[in-house]
């Protein structure tokens, strides 16, 4: 194998292998076999990879701060095979809607561990989630305040709540990805002085109980200094707002956007790097700050599912025009997979049956959709590819199936969950009669 299809594989899920045939191999289980057996485009998650990650974020971050809380951002992706490996692993939970919470409800998640966010979260979803006695609400507005304080009142019940603070940092990431710069719609910024007005009315909000704040800057942000700025900012306001208000912080979030590596020239952070500057510099202005260590809470999402998930195509028509470009055509597409049209997000791909054989064929791989911007990998690097062939592209765990649609009536992909050799459908695919299901006519 050349080296850059060695660290091709290194992209791929932690037990990812070549076999003597040639075949990828996740979860020891052949991906080939898989494509046949289950149809393409096909997305497979490695429970390994998963429960490895869980592990990680919890042991680098207590390495190096005591008191830790590790949250996962369910909008990265959630079924209820993944709920249950999350609730097994003692994660808690970031949810941003009554779907995502109704998901973690069904498998029996502990709901003390579940933490509702969201910019207009609707009455329908407050209730639900006050019904089912859910752990913190996140508070991103003086309307959702009142909101929340009266039906808690209603409900004769006092909720625990953190305030989303928006602390005016920019985390060089996507735009559209940004979100704890001034002009977003999350969250109080720091900056009006709404934040501080926030606190007082949380204050005298008869039936909530602020524990703490919550930031979160954007996803995925490559650095660790815009995380260390945020927190000084919001450390300083919670010792003012404190000293003013008197809440005691016993809880202190620092959202998610841990980036990960998707391509071969990406290079991010560890999630030990991570760990280890965000915790010193919370550690280094607690002691003078007068205020006690409170308990960390990190929203991973992308770096929990990210490497843990692979998308399976099987390449059709090819295009090629010479001195032009070389368009390999996959049976998905933008439907599935919209971050690269959406973010011009970049990924690698692996002819996945032909994993031995030298690369050298340049091709872009293209979807079948109706629109010459679904395109998902440009210019990549391949063995020589025919048609029939399976194509497997790495680093899909995250937002491709959460952000999906049924774009030109194409249905969704089935999932299956690889482990130890087995491999189970968590997921069916969707089929034309779940596609008119829900039509009146
Ligand atoms: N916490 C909060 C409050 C968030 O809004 C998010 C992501 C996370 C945690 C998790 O961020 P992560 O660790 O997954 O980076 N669709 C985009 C990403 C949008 C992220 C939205 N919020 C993408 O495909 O890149």
């Amino acid at each position: 194998m050349n080296t850059s299809k060695v660290s091709k594989l290194s992209l791929f899920p932690l037990t990812a292998e070549v076999d003597n045939k040639g075949h990828l191999c996740i979860g020891g289980c052949d991906v080939v076999d898989l494509a046949r057996e289950f149809g393409t485009p096909l997305y497979l998650f490695d429970e390994f990879t998963l429960r490895s990650k869980c592990r990680e974020f919890k042991d680098r971050f207590s390495k190096h701060y005591a008191n830790i809380l590790v949250i996962y951002a369910s909008k990265a992706f959630l079924n209820r095979a993944l709920a249950l490996i999350l609730k097994e692993e003692g994660l808690g939970l970031d949810v941003v809607s009554g779907g995502e919470l109704s998901i973690a409800h069904s498998v029996g998640f502990p709901l003390d561990k579940v933490y509702f966010h969201g910019n207009n979260k609707t009455p329908e979803e407050l209730k639900l989630a006050l019904d089912w006695g859910i752990g913190r609400v996140v508070v991103d507005n003086l309307y959702e305040l009142e909101l929340l304080n009266s039906l808690t009142k209603e409900k004769d019940i006092r909720q625990d709540i953190l305030l989303r603070i928006t602390p005016g940092v920019d985390p060089h990431t996507h735009q559209y990805t940004t979100t704890g710069t001034l002009d977003s719609k999350f969250g109080f910024p720091l900056a009006t002085g709404q934040a501080e007005e926030a606190v007082k009315q949380a204050m005298s909000a008869s039936n909530l109980n602020l524990l703490g704040f919550h930031f979160h800057l954007g996803s995925p942000v490559s650095e660790t200094k815009p995380y260390e700025l945020a927190i000084e900012l919001v450390l300083h306001f919670t010792r003012e707002v404190s000293q003013k208000y008197g809440p005691h912080i016993d809880e202190f979030s620092i959202g998610g956007g841990f980036a990960i590596p998707s391509t071969l020239d990406s290079k991010e952070p560890t999630v030990d790097d991570y760990a280890k500057a965000l915790a010193y510099k919370l550690k280094s202005f607690i002691p003078e700050s007068g205020l006690d260590y409170p308990l960390l809470i990190i929203e991973p999402g992308r770096a929990i599912v990210g490497q843990a998930g692979i998308a399976l195509y099987t390449a059709g028509a090819i295009k090629e025009i010479p001195k032009v470009r070389k368009y390999v055509c996959i049976d998905g597409g933008m439907t599935d997979n919209i971050r690269p049209a959406l973010y011009g997000a970049k990924y690698e791909a692996l002819v996945a049956n032909k994993a031995l054989e030298a690369e050298g064929d340049i091709v872009t791989i293209a979807g079948k959709l109706c629109e010459s911007g679904d395109i998902l990998v440009r210019n990549t690097n391949l063995a020589s590819v025919q048609s029939g062939d399976i194509i497997a592209i790495p680093v899909c765990g995250a937002y491709s199936i959460p952000m999906s649609s049924n774009y030109n009536s194409l249905p969704r992909p089935a999932i299956v969950m690889v482990e130890k050799g087995k491999a189970r459908l968590v997921r069916r695919r969707e089929s034309y009669q779940d596609l008119m299901k829900l039509d009146v006519i």
